[in-house]
């Protein structure tokens, strides 16, 4: 959709937070079959957060947007609905929102997951929008918050190197001005599911002693066939999302691409024509952070002062589903 000189929503503060330990490529050398060269020259990660024991989705959650509230100078009795993107939730239910809902001590208002692979933070921010130029709600707490190293087999060299844990938050509403959500573009091609999936735990195979024992609960991907996907979709996504909100690719000021792969960011950076120093990197201290990737970025951008009115932001993500989305919005 495109709403060039219609109503926008914009986002009014920004909020992450990522747990103190640190896990380095040194240290996954002792523990699979890994180096970090490999990890670096095939992925870009040097580092990345692993939660304390005692610490839950929720409590990422919990202290990303209460920075994020402080950040649009609110108070948690000020939002409308509050929106969790995650693949990590504290429990199957009640959802990580409802319990991010409690942890805030914010009114009784709707609170909600939403699952959309690494894209579920753009599916999320895509949603609010629309329920506030409904007129459903005035203001939105949107959350991408994920501890993918609670579904990772440790034993998996192709899958233990890459993700960490963290969470981002932003809070929209309805902007007076020139800036705001531009336009947005999101699909969806559930035939590749397999390709990305955690096997088991659900209502198709149920948790047992044997699915324990196989792993089955941890996250399996075909990283090649991602891969490719990924650098195919989130180049189309970014041109159409663009293209609908009729900025030309060196308006861009900032490329905020899900964080997977040091590769996959340089190639969608390459596709779309956008130079490097304008594609905002953090994969090398936080790895992949699933849906928290894209509002943790916005908000290092944000907090270092580097987000300036009016500059054009382009947000592409890519993930499990397979799903992939883009929002271009004015600061
Ligand atoms: N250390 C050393 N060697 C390794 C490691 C490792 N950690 N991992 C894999 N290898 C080996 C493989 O075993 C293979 O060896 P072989 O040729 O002897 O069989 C070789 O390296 C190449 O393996 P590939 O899988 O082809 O490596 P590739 O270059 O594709 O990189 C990677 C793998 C990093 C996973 C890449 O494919 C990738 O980033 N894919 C996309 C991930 C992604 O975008 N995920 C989506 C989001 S996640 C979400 O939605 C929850």
């Amino acid at each position: 959709m495109t709403k060039k000189s219609e109503r926008k929503v914009k986002i009014i503060g920004t909020g992450m937070y990522v747990p103190d330990k640190v896990l380095t490529n040194a240290d996954l050398e002792k523990m699979v079959d890994t180096t970090d060269e490999w990890i670096v020259t095939r992925t870009g990660i040097r580092e990345r957060r692993i939660a304390a024991k005692d610490q839950a989705t929720s409590d990422l959650a919990l202290l990303a947007s209460r920075r994020a509230l402080k950040s649009a100078r609110l108070e948690p009795q000020d939002i409308d609905v509050i929106i969790v993107a995650t693949h990590t939730p504290d429990h199957y239910f009640p959802a990580t929102a409802c319990l991010l809902q409690a942890g805030l001590k914010a009114g009784l208002i709707p609170a909600f997951d939403l699952v959309g692979g690494c894209t579920g933070f753009l599916y999320a921010l895509i949603v609010a929008e629309g329920l506030i130029l409904g007129g459903v709600v005035r203001r939105a707490l949107v959350v991408g918050a994920e501890m993918l190293t609670r579904i990772t087999n440790w034993e998996d060299r192709n899958t233990c190197v890459l993700f960490g844990d963290g969470a981002g938050a932003v809070v929209l509403e309805e902007s007076k001005d020139e800036s705001g959500m531009l336009s947005h573009f999101w699909q969806a091609d559930g035939n590749l599911g397999p390709l990305l999936i955690l096997p088991a735990g659900g209502s198709k195979v149920p948790a047992c002693h044997d699915t324990v024992a196989k792993r089955q609960h941890t996250l399996h991907m075909k990283g090649n066939e991602v891969f490719k996907h990924a650098v195919k979709r989130m180049a189309e996504a970014g041109e159409e999302v663009l293209k609908r909100a009729g900025v030309k690719k060196d308006a861009v000021d900032w490329l905020i691409p899900h964080q997977a792969n040091m590769r996959i960011i340089e190639a969608t950076g390459e596709r779309l024509g956008i130079p490097r120093e304008k594609v905002y990197v953090n994969i090398h201290r936080f790895g992949n952070v699933s849906v928290a990737c894209i509002p943790m970025a916005l908000d290092e951008l944000n907090q270092a002062g580097n987000l300036k009115k009016g500059n054009i932001v382009l947000l592409d993500a890519f993930g499990a589903g397979f799903t992939w989305a883009a929002v271009a919005l004015r600061w």
